[in-house]
């Protein structure tokens, strides 16, 4: 009989991942393309010591009582917002998450999202995919420069900061607004400014969101802020869409109080705000931001990591409760 630990995978992950656990851990998963319902979790979990799940699996209360011989939950994704922490604690199940090797990807990706928008490329390709091009045009799709332009970080953790060397190539004045603010010193190193919520949404042509979903989190971006950027000005989300009001959210794109949003995340996803499938000056994505092969393939080592040592009682190399 094998020794191994006893692993319940929620999804396929990359080939190099598949092979590790298929070496190091007596295996058990869900075949199909496809997030689980509960019930498919809770019987997933039976009798094993760890899971390993996606941001698409809720692990509530209900779920992690299901097992109680459950060591760890390791969560294939930087946020965790999808785990009861404070249950699992109460249960004394590690949960564990994949910082760092995501954050380079998910700022190409904001980057990506503010080329898009705000220089029109999906409009654009619309528009010739549709043969209604007639040659070049002195006033067609016209945009905003990203090149010595204002760019508000509004949070700097990891991913927020693998931002800033970015806007440095492009030039652009940097403000960001944090929790806690830099000592001065690292902020005239890195070449930002600190600024109050407030004032950077006042100031910047693009604001790109880069907070984890929280209590305080939660509709950050909402109508009265979101009245507060420039009527050209540009929201970038690529951190977790119930940061943002949607539905203020497309009030303020359908009435031009900003001009546009390049969206990688959404308040109930795969379900949108209708109304912004229509909307011209949106850029739309699902979910892409830590989608590469090679970051995907090393979410999954430090997942497996995580997973192997909470199976094995030692604390994980990226423990997350308190
Ligand atoms: C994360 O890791 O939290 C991203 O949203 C998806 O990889």
């Amino acid at each position: 009989m094998s020794d191994l630990p006893k692993i319940f995978l929620t999804r396929e992950l990359p080939p190099s991942s598949m092979k590790q656990l298929r070496e190091r851990s007596q295996l058990t998963m869900n075949h199909e393309d496809r997030a689980l319902t509960k019930q498919e979790l809770i019987a997933g979990l039976q009798g094993v010591d760890g899971l390993l799940c996606q941001l698409t699996d809720i692990i509530d209360d209900e779920v992690l009582g299901a097992n109680p011989n459950l060591k760890v939950v390791s969560n294939f994704a930087v946020g965790f917002n999808n785990v009861d922490i404070a249950s699992a604690s109460k249960r004394n199940i590690a949960v564990t998450n994949t910082p760092g090797v995501l954050s380079d990807s998910t700022a190409d990706m904001a980057w990506a999202l503010m080329f898009a928008v705000a220089r029109r490329v999906v409009e654009g390709d619309r528009f010739v995919r549709a043969g209604r091009w007639e040659g070049w045009a002195p006033l067609q799709y016209l945009g905003l420069d990203i090149s010595g332009a204002t760019l508000g970080l509004v949070g700097l953790g990891r991913i927020g900061r693998a931002m800033i060397p970015r806007a440095m190539g492009f030039n652009m004045k940097v403000l960001y607004w944090n929790r806690t603010r830099m000592d001065i010193a690292e902020e005239h190193e890195l070449g930002v400014e600190y600024a109050e919520l407030d004032e950077l949404l006042a100031q910047s042509d693009f604001v790109s969101l880069h907070v984890a979903l929280s209590e305080g989190t939660k509709h950050l971006i909402n109508e009265q802020r979101l009245g507060q950027m420039k009527p050209t000005a540009y929201l970038i989300n690529t951190a977790r869409g119930p940061v943002v009001d949607e539905k203020a959210l497309v009030q303020a794109l359908q009435s031009n109080v900003i001009a546009g949003a390049g969206l990688d995340v959404f308040e109930n996803e795969p379900k949108l705000e209708p109304a912004l499938y229509d909307l011209e000056n949106a850029v739309l994505a699902p979910h892409l931001g830590s989608a590469t092969i090679a970051t995907r393939s090393k979410m999954g080592e430090l997942a497996i990591e995580n997973c192997l040592a909470g199976c094995a009682g030692k604390r994980p190399p990226n423990l997350v409760n308190p």
